[in-house]
């Protein structure tokens, strides 16, 4: 990776990506793109950004050209809950974004790293420890466009070459930039409501258990991925990978260490709890640990930590 573009620079993982790119491959040679939401000021003025609608292949092309981009972090998307609110524009922006890089890095012969996600199974996918390779019929439109995704990418890959890669992440957890309209949020805000209020209303239920993984986890699989020898990848296009799976009781236990007085009480969301109830309570990502080295570094006790010490930091400012 010589010269990168991340599309969705101002979103929750493309906000913490760009930095962490630019410590590695130098401040120039990332390029930060975004549309609406404006970008951090560190990410503006750290180096080169791009306002442009990624839905439009001719300002991306131009992004391409312009700073001569061998690698795309394909990071616009439209989330699981948002999704089920506008399927329309869920599919046309979850897919349109895909497929332009696709053909771009086609031209350019360059390499796209799309993530997918734990949205991609459906409720036919066994649950516990979901394996690798099984039935995956989502019932979102958001993971109908992942599955989409994950095939266009290895489609990309044996007929033209392109390096197309990807990762079904779980709910990421980050104190930088909120998520927005996906199921998983709840464990973000849950932490911002504890140092706040000392107490928070779940929209999931008790025993409602999902995968998750803590961002600095996020952002080296992503890395290392992209960097991994391509002879040793079989499932180059879309690895499950976790670090943790719990319920909101557990995340609320582990919140008790830090903030004893802390209030966990529920009002259930009947779209989220049914988009959850469809996602696996815990995958095995053996195949990313066999064929890339992956290992997650942060537990729910060590996510837990980090995250009460830097959410109330950024509350006091
Ligand atoms: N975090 C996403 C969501 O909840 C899942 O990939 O929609």
């Amino acid at each position: 990776m010589k010269n990168i573009l991340v599309l969705g620079a101002a979103g929750q993982i493309g906000s913490e990506l760009v930095p962490y790119l630019r410590k590695i491959y130098g401040e120039n040679h990332v390029i930060a793109t975004f549309n609406r939401t404006p970008l951090l000021q560190e990410i503006k003025e750290s180096g080169p950004a791009v306002q442009m609608d990624a839905i439009n292949k001719d300002s991306m092309y131009e992004a391409v050209k312009k700073y001569d981009i061998d690698t795309i972090f394909n990071l616009v998307a439209v989330l699981s809950a948002k999704g089920e609110a506008n399927p329309t524009l869920s599919w046309r922006i979850n897919m349109e974004t895909t497929f332009n890089c696709l053909e771009i890095m086609k031209d350019v012969r360059g390499a796209v790293f799309t993530p997918s996600s734990i949205g991609a199974f459906g409720p036919s996918t066994p649950q516990d420890q979901t394996p690798q390779d099984t039935i995956m019929r989502p019932t979102t439109i958001y993971g109908i466009s992942k599955v989409a995704g994950e095939l266009l990418g290895d489609y990309y890959y044996l007929k033209y070459g392109v390096d197309a890669r990807g990762l079904r992440y779980p709910g990421i957890i980050s104190n930088v930039t909120l998520p927005g309209g996906g199921t998983t949020d709840y464990a973000v805000e849950i932490y911002y409501e504890a140092i706040k209020t000392k107490s928070y209303t779940s929209n999931l239920s008790a025993g409602t258990f999902l995968d998750m993984m803590y961002m600095p986890d996020a952002l080296r699989s992503a890395v290392e991925l992209m960097e991994a020898d391509p002879a040793k990848l079989v499932h180059r296009n879309c690895f499950n990978v976790t670090a943790m799976s719990f319920d909101p009781e557990m995340i609320a236990a582990a919140i008790r260490k830090y903030i004893p007085e802390f209030r966990l009480d529920y009002k259930v969301d009947p779209v989220k709890q049914a988009i959850a109830d469809s996602w696996p309570n815990s995958m095995d990502d053996s195949a990313a640990r066999s064929e890339w080295g992956w290992k997650p570094e942060f537990d729910l006790d060590s996510m837990t930590k980090d995250m009460i010490e830097k959410v109330s930091a950024k509350l006091k400012k």
